[in-house]
Order: structure tokens, then sequence, then C-alpha cells
């Protein structure tokens, strides 16, 4: 097996240190709304300059299609970030360029840069060669501690290693070894919690958890398109028409494999500005699935006291509004309360959800992770992580 360098076990004494972090934090009315990756970057930086290394912080932060576009710039993070080091952080208005060059021929051992977001330039997402050139020009070693993009093909995370030495950071380094360490070979029962609106993206994730899985527990709008492909009437919900054809196929493969799909058996819906829970039997053409009923939530809570471990994506419900967050909130603590349950959830939504209901002391572990998330549980991989191999 290639061993991947750590930042610990570089030499970075007065050297600049390419660090690729991932900035991109939910942000609303000037506000950032969670800071989980900002908290999980700051222990590299702090070790960076320990070691008296000089941090040089790319990020990218939304998806500004390869346009300067100022609701993306990562100044806006820039105080978040002093904050968490207790420290300054100088900002350039540019990832590459003579402006960096300036600020990166000027710096001093213990200062730290922030550039400015990578997807202003469309090298980042194209992989470019003359980008990655130009974004390791001024630096000594790269270091990758952005494991929640490290599933992107993009320049800082892939082409970047074919120019200066590379290792991963310390919460890189902390996923892998906890997603190893639990999943690799999981402590079975095995189940899965598959929510959220969007199946296309979690599809092939699906196919590989009912090979690995004994109960694999569906809500959101994925369990929508899985009544609606199984003629139930899902009233004005939503669902996925593309994937409906999918699900047949997906259902008879899980017979296969003995693993229990399990839908939900009651809903809560409104109903003209009233909410109530039903039987699959009675949802109406006026109504709008948002949460799991009763019976669904005693039904999961079955399955999570027959499981060892339970890996989750997605919350069951419209978990931002109340009182849709119950199901979300009710396997939360259930999943919490069981000690020795190995309990592993990913997803921006999915932590969020959490966190906002403070249900995640007894979880083992949280992946900053989304995409990344649901593409390592399908590959035990990413391409940043492979990319950090050769
Ligand atoms: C995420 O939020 O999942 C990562 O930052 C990746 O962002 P992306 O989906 O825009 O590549």
């Amino acid at each position: 097996m290639v061993k991947i360098k750590k930042v610990s076990d570089f030499n970075l004494n007065s050297k600049k240190v390419l660090v690729r972090l991932d900035l991109n934090v939910p942000f609303r009315n000037g506000r950032i709304l969670d800071q989980t990756r900002i908290v999980s970057s700051i222990a590299t930086i702090k070790e960076i300059l320990k070691k008296k290394g000089t941090p040089v912080i790319i990020s990218h932060f939304g998806r500004p299609n390869g346009k300067r576009n100022n609701n993306f710039s990562l100044k806006k993070i820039l105080p978040s970030l002093s904050k968490h080091l207790k420290k300054n952080v100088i900002f350039c208005n540019n990832c590459i360029g003579n402006d960096v060059k300036k600020v990166l021929e000027n710096i001093k051992i213990g200062q730290i840069v922030l550039l400015e977001n990578l997807r202003f330039h469309t090298g980042e997402t194209t992989n470019n060669y003359n980008f990655a050139k130009n974004l390791t020009k001024c630096c000594d070693i790269y270091i990758n501690d952005a494991f929640s993009v490290s599933h992107r093909n993009h320049a800082s995370i892939d082409k970047v290693t074919k120019l200066l030495p590379s290792g991963m950071g310390k919460n890189m380094g902390e996923e892998i070894s906890k997603l190893n360490k639990f999943l690799r070979k999981p402590k079975k029962p095995l189940t899965a919690i598959i929510g959220g609106a969007k199946m296309e993206n979690k599809i092939s994730l699906i196919n590989s958890l009912i090979k690995k899985c004994k109960y694999l527990i569906l809500g959101g709008g994925v369990a929508n398109t899985f009544l609606k492909s199984n003629k139930f009437n899902i009233g004005k919900s939503i669902y996925e028409k593309k994937q409906l054809s999918n699900v047949i196929k997906i259902q008879k493969e899980a017979i296969k494999n003995n693993c229990l799909i399990v839908l939900p058996e009651d809903l809560v819906v409104s109903e003209n500005k009233t909410t109530k829970d039903v039987s699959i039997y009675e949802v109406k053409k006026n109504h709008q699935i948002f949460d799991l009923g009763k019976v669904s939530l005693w039904v999961i809570s079955e399955i999570i006291n027959r499981s060892k471990t339970i890996i989750w994506s997605g919350p069951v419900g419209y978990f931002e509004k109340k009182p849709f967050d119950k199901g979300t909130d009710k396997i939360a603590s259930l999943i919490n309360s069981k000690k020795s349950l190995i309990s592993i959830a990913g997803g921006g939504d999915t932590v969020a959800a959490l966190k906002k209901n403070k249900k995640i002391k007894n979880f083992s572990h949280l992946s900053t992770g989304g995409g990344a998330f649901l593409h390592w549980l399908e590959k035990f991989t990413l391409p940043g992580i492979e990319a950090l191999k050769k």
C-alpha cells in the first residue's frame, strides 16, 4: 500500500506551503451558517506555523463558473478564519499572477496568506496544467486538507500534486482514518439511511450499498421516487421522474443481495396549511409529503436496535422547517443514545440537521464531506487521495 505523506512528515522550515482547504461554508445574509469546515482546517495551519512554514491558503467558494464575482469572494470568510486562528490573515485578491508573487516575495515566517477563490479561473475546474503551474509558482510544498472537495478532479486537488512534493493535512488524515476504521470492514448488521431531496447523485451509492447492507432505509425525496415508481400516490411531493425506471432494477438487485429496502409505512403530509400523519395508502392528490410518520419511525427504531453500524446521508424530511424536523431529529436521538453503535454521518444537510439539534455527542464520526462522503462510501477512496499517492 502506498503511504501518503502527512504534513508532520515534512521539513517546513522557511518553506511556503500551498495548503488546499475547503472554505466553502454555507453563507446567507452576510452570515456563515456553519463553521465546521473552517474549524476543522485550523489544526493544519497551526502545524505549518509550528514548523516555521508559511501557509498559503487556497480554496473555492461556491460555483462562480470561472468568472470573478464578488458574491463568491473568499474575503467574506477572512474574519472568521482570522478569529479561529487568533491571528491576522493577509488577503490577496487573486490566486495567481503578479499580485500573489509580490505578496509571497515579501511574506515573513509566522504570517498567513489567503488567496482569492480558485474558481474565478476556469483552469481550476478543468484541471489545467498551466493554471496549476501558476498556482504553485512561489510555493515549495503542497498539502491537501480538503477532504470534502477531493472527489473533484480539479487543478488544486490533482494537477498541483504533479508539480510540488505533496502530502495531506490533519483533517484529511482524520477523515480517512475514521472512515477506514469504521467502514472498510464494518461491524454487521450494517444499515444505511439515505434521504435528502435528490436521488440522481446517490444512485450509484445506493447500488453499491445494497450489496453491503442488511437494511437500506429511505426517506426524503429519494423515498418519494421509490414510492412513485411502486405506483403509490405521492400527491404534489417532489420526486425524480428520470430515476423511476432505476427503482425497480434496484429493488430486484436488493432482493438478490438479501438487502431489505425499507420504505415509509406512513408519512407526514401538509394539506391546506395543516399537517397530518397518513398511511402510504391514504396520500391524496393535494398532499405534499414533508416527513416520515410515527409508524415509519417505529420501524426504523427497531432496525437501529438490531444494527451494529449505521451510515447516514441525507435528512429524512424537510428538516429546515418545523415540525418537519421531527423524523430526522428522532432518528438522530435514537442513534446518539446507543453508545455501542458505530454511526457515521456525512453531507452538509445531514450534519447541519444533527448540529441544530445537538444530537451528535455519541456519533462515531461526522464527515465534512457531502459529495466526497458519498463518493468515498462507494469507492473507499477519492481522486484527491489517489493523486497524493503518486
Ligand atoms: C461541497 O460543498 O460539497 C464541496 O465544497 C464541493 O463543492 P462543489 O460541489 O461545488 O464541488
